[in-house]
């Protein structure tokens, strides 16, 4: 396997990001930040710059540092992670992919999604109070489907899908086996 520079960065309100992108950093070889240590200035020496966040409401936390310096990011290999509770179908994907990236996004940028997980002990007081409002929206909700079923009960005891497994996908897309 050939060695190259690759940069693991991250932002993460609960851990279950933490937890992925420090796994990704441990089998690369790579450095570690979270997003707030970096500037983008401080990426060019990288060929690989692997950006990962938790999803909320359908966005990735802290994206905006990957989509606005999109043509800066156009000389290095992008890859962005996102992290959820929900199960990951091709549509949910194609639905992360299509509400946080523009065509020109999507070329230039490979996404992967690992599922994470849901504690509502961790959450700021704001999340908290935003997903107890969603908790009695699903209360009241008739034909829950299975992932609005598996909400509802991660309320009451915390789920984690965090499995090292699944990062072997996006480590295999930046490998070179020689
Ligand atoms: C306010 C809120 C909104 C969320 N929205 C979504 C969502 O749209 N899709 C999803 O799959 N998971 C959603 N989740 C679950 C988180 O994405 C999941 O817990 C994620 O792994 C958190 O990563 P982090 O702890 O690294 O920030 C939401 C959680 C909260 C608290």
């Amino acid at each position: 396997m050939l060695s190259i520079e690759t940069i693991v960065i991250y932002k993460s309100k609960t851990g279950f990001t933490k937890r992925y992108a420090e796994f990704i950093a441990e089998d690369l070889d790579a450095e570690i930040y979270e997003l707030h240590e970096i500037k983008i200035e401080d990426i060019d020496k990288y060929d690989t710059i692997i950006y990962g966040g938790g999803l909320y409401a359908g966005g990735i936390n802290g994206i905006d540092f990957i989509n606005k310096n999109i043509d800066i990011l156009k000389k290095h290999k992008v890859i962005v992670f996102a992290t959820g509770l929900c199960s990951g179908s091709d549509d949910e994907i194609n639905n992360m992919k299509n509400s946080n990236f523009n065509q020109e996004q999507i070329k230039n940028i490979d996404f992967f999604y690992l599922r994470g997980g849901f504690n509502f002990n961790n959450l700021s007081i704001v999340d908290k109070v935003l997903m107890t409002l969603m908790k009695l929206k699903l209360k009241f909700k008739k034909n829950l489907n299975n992932d609005e079923k598996g909400m509802l009960s991660a309320y009451e005891h915390p789920i984690d899908f965090v499995d090292r497994e699944n990062i072997s996908k996006l480590i295999n897309s930046i490998t070179i086996k020689i």
